[in-house]
């Protein structure tokens, strides 16, 4: 493969255009595709690429490409990454994977059967103090970790979902935990281990004429490496994101990243060890009226890059994407019993 390498870019909306930046400074952008012709035509006439409005046509017609990158709905993930696989290109798929177990498998058994690699996008990973506490509990400074907890504190008003044909919508965003909380979810299997039961109570209290589930949550936690924790989580954070935060307590050493996206570590106490020299966090996602997570999109595409032309480790793959999904889905199962998700 050579150096510089193709990509196609899939759905131009919000992250859309994130991907487009990025992939142009360190690759080709060769080709755009929206279902909305109006955003592929803006990004190719930025870029000076091809634009399509139908997945299916590009894939027939380029054969210049090496990457697709998928910007789509949450719900179209896993359609648009196996046809893509199936036209025998590498694939970088947007979070969440997608919305099920068994889709994210079917990818992951597509990318292994004909031989192209699948990258899930796991941004916050990058974050600077979690990558200096994923350190710390690699080395094991903090011991055994006994509790978590996770708080998710966003806002995201009825605009955010009026502005939007998919968002809110169980089909195709499938619930906050999905659109605006998976990276979070993903820290917890990244940094914590698997989950083995959950238990969890939702409510819908402010947007019951926009979106078809929660806006809130309370999920009680057990890890099968004997860890308990929580996640308290919410888009109704009075006017902003207030907080994105995990604070563990092991053995050995306490410590909290948080922030309104994970992005400020704390406070800390372990033993004999100071985690020091953090470099700057990024700033936040800027999408015009709202804010997501850490800006970090670089490090995805300098990823790819590398493990293409080097053989580099992935930094996020199929089976942990999976993994998120798998945590989500027990989530949300295990309210389906208790209050019925509206
Ligand atoms: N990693 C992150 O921080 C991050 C941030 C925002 C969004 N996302 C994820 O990125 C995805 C897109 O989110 P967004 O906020 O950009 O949404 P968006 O609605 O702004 O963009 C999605 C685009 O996909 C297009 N589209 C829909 N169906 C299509 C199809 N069949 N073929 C081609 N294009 C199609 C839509 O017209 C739209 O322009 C979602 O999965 C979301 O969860 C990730």
């Amino acid at each position: 493969m050579a150096d510089r390498i193709n990509f196609a870019l899939i759905g131009c909306g919000y992250i859309g255009k994130r991907h487009a930046e990025h992939i142009a400074r360190l690759g080709n952008l060769v080709a755009v595709c929206d279902i909305k012709e109006n955003r592929a035509i803006q990004l190719s006439d930025i870029y000076k690429c091809k634009h399509y409005v139908d997945i299916d046509v590009l894939l027939d017609e380029l054969k210049t490409i090496d990457v697709v990158s998928i910007c789509t709905p949450n719900g179209l993930h896993a359609s648009h990454s196996i046809k893509s696989l199936n036209k025998g290109y590498h694939v970088v798929c947007e979070k969440p994977m997608a919305l099920n177990a068994a889709d994210c498998k079917l990818m992951i058994k597509t990318s292994k059967d004909v031989d192209k690699t699948l990258f899930i996008i796991k941004q916050n990973r990058f974050n600077p103090p979690i990558v200096a506490l994923k350190k710390v509990i690699e080395e094991g400074r903090l011991g055994r970790i006994m509790n978590v907890q996770l708080n998710c504190f966003w806002n995201r008003t009825d605009a955010y979902y009026l502005d939007s044909d998919w968002k809110g919508k169980k089909a195709l965003d499938g619930g906050v935990l999905f659109t605006q909380f998976s990276h979070f979810i993903d820290l917890l299997y990244w940094l914590v281990g698997e989950v083995s039961k959950v238990y969890s109570f939702t409510r819908n209290y402010m947007h019951p004429s926009t979106i078809e589930f929660e806006d809130s949550g309370v999920v009680v936690l057990e890890f099968f490496n004997g860890a308990i924790g929580a996640i308290n989580y919410s888009i109704n954070s009075f006017k902003k994101n207030m907080e994105g935060s995990i604070t563990i307590v092991g053995e050995k050493g306490t410590v909290k990243v948080g922030g309104q996206y994970l992005n400020v570590l704390e406070y800390q106490c372990i033993d004999n060890y100071v985690i020091s020299d953090i470099p700057e966090s990024r700033p936040a996602n800027e999408y015009g009226f709202y804010q997501g997570s850490m800006s970090n999109h670089d490090k995805i595409y300098e990823n790819v890059i590398y493990v293409l032309n080097h053989n580099g480790t992935i930094a996020a793959t199929g089976e942990d994407g999976l993994k998120t999904v798998e945590i989500i889905e027990k989530i949300y199962s295990s309210i389906a019993g208790i209050n019925e998700r509206k």
